[in-house]
């Protein structure tokens, strides 16, 4: 009989995260690494640490934009560790305050901007996957998990927003959409090999307007914003044996934020 230990471990896999320099892909390599996996981490950027198992840990600095790139991250991946059983997309343009047209109100959101950023988050996550889907089909416990938001399936709240400097944006809110459809899109198209689902985080705590904080505290039924190391119990979930019979799911953990 399979036990608990043996649904979850994780031991042995090798893991692929793009935005792997970001605040979620370290907390999430991290935990694969800590739970004996080896990890692949993709990022236009170097990564917070680079004091890691260097026998099981590789960063290669790569731009999304370019699909000639994400192709090349799996054969990386592939040379370096000889298979692929995981790919985690937390890969996403989020702009700064400072980029013109990002953080803006309605009438001043770019649509130039929208190329980026479908490009980050959604296109470069089906060529990641159209890429590893051989090599995750023969790993025997294929997993994909995509980073989506609650903002690709709920609406703004004006009122939560109102004089902090914070806006929402409406080309990331639609790539969020597209991220959660595409991961029940693979999830019909890989199985039975590989499962594929998304996770839905609600706001991730960044020391954020004070004003903001509360307010969104408020609205969350676990009365707080997300910290990243909240992310990694699902996504690793997602990832490992524990999920074995789950594909084609948008998890939402958001503290309860979407319930009401
Ligand atoms: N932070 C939140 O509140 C929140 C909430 C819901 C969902 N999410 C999602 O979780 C995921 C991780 O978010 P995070 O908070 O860690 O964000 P982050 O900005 O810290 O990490 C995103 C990473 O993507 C990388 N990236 C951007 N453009 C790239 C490109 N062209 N090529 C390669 N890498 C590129 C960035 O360099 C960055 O390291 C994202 O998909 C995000 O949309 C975040």
């Amino acid at each position: 009989m399979m036990t608990v230990p043996d649904f979850s471990s994780l031991d042995g896999r090798v893991v692929l995260v793009t935005g792997g320099a970001g605040h979620i892909g370290s907390a999430i390599t991290e935990a694969f690494l800590a739970a004996g996996s080896s990890v692949m981490t993709a990022d236009v950027c170097e990564p917070f640490s680079t004091n890691r198992h260097p026998d099981r840990y590789r960063h290669s600095v790569v731009d999304l934009g370019d699909n000639g790139a994400v192709h090349g991250l799996v054969d990386e991946t592939m040379e370096r560790f000889g298979r692929l059983d995981v790919v985690v997309t937390a890969a996403s343009w989020m702009g700064t305050d400072e980029t013109p047209g990002w953080n803006s109100s309605f009438a001043e959101q770019d649509e130039e901007l929208w190329p980026e950023v479908l490009q980050v988050g959604v296109t470069s996550a089906f060529t990641l996957v159209k890429r590893a889907a051989p090599h995750l089909a023969t790993s025997g416990g294929g997993s994909v998990v995509l980073l989506s938001s609650i903002y690709g399936f709920c609406g703004p709240q004006p009122a939560m927003y109102r004089d902090t400097g914070i806006n929402n944006v409406a080309g990331y809110a639609a790539s969020k959409g597209a991220v959660s459809q595409l991961a029940r899109w693979l999830s019909t198209t890989l199985a039975p090999e590989v499962r594929v689902n998304s996770i839905s985080p609600g706001g991730v705590f960044r020391d954020q307007d004070p004003t903001f904080v509360e307010r969104y505290a408020e609205r969350t039924p676990l009365g707080r914003m997300a910290t990243e190391d909240d992310l990694i119990g699902p996504v690793l979930f997602l990832a490992s044996d524990l999920s074995r019979y789950i594909t084609g799911h948008d998890l939402v953990v958001d503290g309860g934020f979407s319930t009401w």
